[in-house]
């Protein structure tokens, strides 16, 4: 890193991910994190990482993969993190030296699509969770981590697939948009309100989103054309109560980096009598632990070939 540049304090990655993710509240980011290392743990299983090796953990976040790596290779484990947020570039290097172990990780501040600073064939494996949804040009990414890697090496991939949550939001307006003028169903007009606020709802926004234009099947795709071989998916899909219990941490999260929090659309988006009238119907629903999450995650790895 740079280390002459004045960096800003935080971004709209770091504020997410060390925030709004858990409505800064602490039991939730207890919740989340014992959720997030099973994440980790299926990354690193996939990398096949050995003793004297070094990975590339791209859009490396608050060090989840990296960190998590070295704890379990130990001393002999490189790795190298990539971020296009400087702020969270920071907040891992601290965690590294609170850990002691801040000469075994190089920061690199770069793009997924551009790795700039991470030399050819360098690295035996790359790592990356959570990241590709916010590339729009997946292919130079994968394009990238592939050159990065020594012939052999592998690419070990957790991506959130969140188009079913845009077609939610798509049905919701297909259903909103039949409902008579007359009619005095409010509930689903503000549901539709909320959700409209935080994914695409038409086919046009759908295709336009990084975020909600590709499938497990295009991860699987992307792979192949970028000359991966050995290619293995795993798509996961796991619904079950949410986490969220509490109408205040309800309000202060979002689902994405990209996506206002519930309070914000209200504060910004609702009258006050639809607010009351919203909080009345969902608080109890929330409070009731009825919210119910539908998580969608596909698991990729692959491999450069020898030749
Ligand atoms: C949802 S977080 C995931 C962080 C981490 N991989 C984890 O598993 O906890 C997305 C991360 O991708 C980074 N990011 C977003 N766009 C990126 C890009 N174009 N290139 C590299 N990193 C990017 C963000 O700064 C953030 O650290």
């Amino acid at each position: 890193m740079n280390s002459n540049a004045s960096p800003s304090q935080s971004d709209v990655w770091s504020d997410w991910l060390l925030h709004t993710r858990h409505a800064d509240d602490p039991e939730q980011e207890r919740a989340l994190h014992a959720e997030l290392e099973q994440h980790a743990d299926r990354v690193l299983d996939g990398a096949r990482l050995a003793s004297g090796m070094t990975l590339a953990d791209i859009g490396s976040g608050d060090g989840l993969i990296a960190l998590r790596a070295i704890n379990r290779i130990g001393p002999s484990l490189r790795v190298v993190m990539a971020d296009i947020s400087e702020p969270l570039l920071r907040h891992a290097e601290a965690l590294a030296v609170q850990r002691d172990v801040r000469d075994q990780c190089t920061f690199v501040q770069c793009s997924a699509d551009a790795l700039k600073g991470i030399d050819d064939a360098s690295v035996d494996a790359v790592t990356t969770r959570a990241v590709l949804a916010y590339v729009p040009d997946k292919i130079a990414a994968l394009r990238e981590f592939h050159r990065i890697l020594r012939p052999g090496g592998r690419i070990s991939i957790a991506e959130p697939i969140l188009r079913d949550d845009a077609f939610e939001a798509s049905s919701l307006k297909t259903f909103v948009d039949a409902l008579p003028p007359e009619s005095d169903e409010p509930f689903f007009r503000l549901l539709h309100r909320w959700k409209v606020a935080q994914f695409p709802d038409t086919e046009e926004k759908i295709s336009a989103s990084p975020l909600t234009n590709y499938s497990e099947r295009d991860l699987v795709r992307f792979a192949l054309d970028t000359g991966f071989a050995d290619i293995h998916m795993e798509f996961h899909i796991d619904v079950r109560p949410s986490a969220v219990t509490s109408w205040e941490v309800l309000l202060g999260t979002s689902p994405h980096p990209w996506a206002p929090s519930l309070g914000v659309i209200l504060a910004e988006q609702f009258t006050v009598e639809e607010r009351q009238f919203f909080e009345q119907v969902f608080r109890a629903h929330v409070e009731g632990r009825q919210l119910v999450t539908a998580e969608r995650t596909a698991y990729l790895t692959a491999t450069k070939t020898m030749r």
